[in-house]
């Protein structure tokens, strides 16, 4: 078939990969003229494995270009993938959704269908696209065009994988025709296909990651209490997950979640609710075990080194999780903030996420490698769980006071060790 994408970032651009690799013509539209250009070079513009050589092997099938009207010409079905931000108060920000649409709207010429994949709250597409289609176009939903939401489960670093290999696909349409062709679509993907109507697509997107957040924060307060009488939380998580109902699955206690969906779509959620007059008691509870579990690793620190102001402190791992250079929302972002504000003298290191940490923080040190970053340091605080963190020679730190905030440091030998929930 032959699909438009808007919106070349991560989720555009592994949608349309993985749908060239399955055989349809893609063409992707992005206002970053560099990275389309990137694009129609085989070059992937982010860091996500796999998706350098999938762009290579499907550099027929696949093209970009920052033309809306090229794109909506040369297709039948265009997904919609912009971001959809938050804004300083929390709530969605559906200018972007916005712009694109009214983009579409300008261009619809024969039937269309428009698949929304942005994460929207829900009625998004009922109640803002749909009728902004209808305005711009002049013409009629259901008749004329379609709209359907057809969200994205994919993790960072893994998303090539979760798109081809998914739980579920969930299709959210108000018509057959859609439905079947979106069935169509990801014919060759062995999944089961949940169809439901947009708004209900929309709530699933958002209750799956609110409650994958709440997993988490739920875990790092049940690990905060086994911190204080002396156990492993992982201890007690791993028979906790045994049970069916439970799952082992984002149990792991730690420094807190980041990213760019989880914060900003609980965030949402939350805003979301309470303009419809609820209180998101458990939503917000959520948000505070998370902002506040990476300042414990500080009062960790001070148990052991208890003025460190001026003092050397050592920050392992700026990614909001391995195998990504992705620092958006990351834990070690405001744990930093924090060590700043107490006059501690910051090293930091990562091994791929330290330059974009940089245009956060540009005035703390970078050294290149672990044993500089240690040099000398009275503190170390771990953030992720990058595997090479696992087997560390403390040795050239002048007092090796280690808080690990990922349960990732194996050996516990010549160190003053610390598990924030173990
Ligand atoms: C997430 C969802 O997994 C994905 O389905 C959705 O489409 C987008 O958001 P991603 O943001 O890439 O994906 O990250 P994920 O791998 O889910 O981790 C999110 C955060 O939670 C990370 O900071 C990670 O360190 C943390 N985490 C995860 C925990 O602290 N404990 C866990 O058990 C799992």
């Amino acid at each position: 078939m032959k699909i438009s994408i808007i919106g070349a970032g991560y989720v555009g651009l592994v949608t349309g990969v993985c749908f060239a690799d399955m055989g349809h013509e893609i063409i992707c539209v992005d206002v970053d003229q560099e990275k389309v250009d990137k694009i129609n070079k085989g070059i992937a513009p982010i860091h996500e494995e796999n998706l350098s050589e999938m762009l290579k092997r499907n550099k027929e099938r696949l093209t970009a270009t920052t033309d809306y009207s090229v794109a909506l010409s040369q297709s039948d079905i265009t997904f919609l993938c912009v971001g959809t931000p938050s804004r300083s108060d929390g709530s969605i920000d559906l200018s972007y959704i916005e712009e694109a649409t009214r983009f579409i709207g300008q261009l619809i010429k024969k039937w269309h269908l428009v698949v929304v994949k942005s994460t929207v709250v829900p009625g998004t597409t009922r109640d803002i696209i749909t009728p902004l289609l209808e305005k711009v176009s002049g013409k009629k939903e259901g008749k004329d065009f379609s709209v359907a939401m057809n969200p994205e489960f994919l993790r960072e670093g893994k998303a090539i994988h979760d798109f081809q290999y998914p739980d579920r696909i969930v299709i959210g349409t108000r018509d057959k025709k859609s439905n079947d062709l979106l069935k169509k679509i990801y014919k060759g993907i062995n999944s089961p296909i949940f169809t439901v109507n947009p708004t209900v697509a929309e709530m699933i997107k958002y209750t799956s990651n609110a409650l994958l957040s709440t997993k988490i924060s739920f875990a790092n307060e049940i690990g905060n209490v086994c911190k204080k009488v002396g156990i492993d939380v992982y201890d007690v998580m791993e028979a906790v997950g045994m049970d069916h109902r439970i799952s082992p699955h984002f149990l792991q206690a730690g420094a807190g979640f980041g990213g760019s969906c989880f914060p900003k779509d609980v965030a949402a959620l939350i805003s979301f609710g309470s303009n419809k007059g609820l209180k998101m008691f458990l939503l917000d509870a959520v948000m505070n075990v998370n902002d506040t579990q990476p300042l414990k690793m500080i009062e960790l620190l001070e148990k052991h080194v208890p003025h460190i102001k001026d003092k050397k402190i050592a920050v392992l791992g700026l990614a909001f999780k391995p195998d990504t250079d992705d620092i958006r929302e990351s834990r070690s972002i405001p744990l930093i903030q924090e060590l700043l504000d107490k006059g501690a003298e910051v090293s930091a290191f990562d091994p791929i996420a330290s330059g974009n940490m940089k245009k956060v923080f540009p005035h703390i040190n970078y050294p290149s490698s672990v044993a500089e970053t240690l040099q000398d340091a009275m503190g170390c605080l771990i953030l992720t769980e990058w595997e090479e963190f696992s087997h560390i020679d403390f040795s050239p730190m002048q007092k090796p006071v280690v808080i690990d905030g990922r349960h990732i440091i194996t050996s516990q030998n010549d160190i003053i060790y610390e598990g924030l929930c173990w």
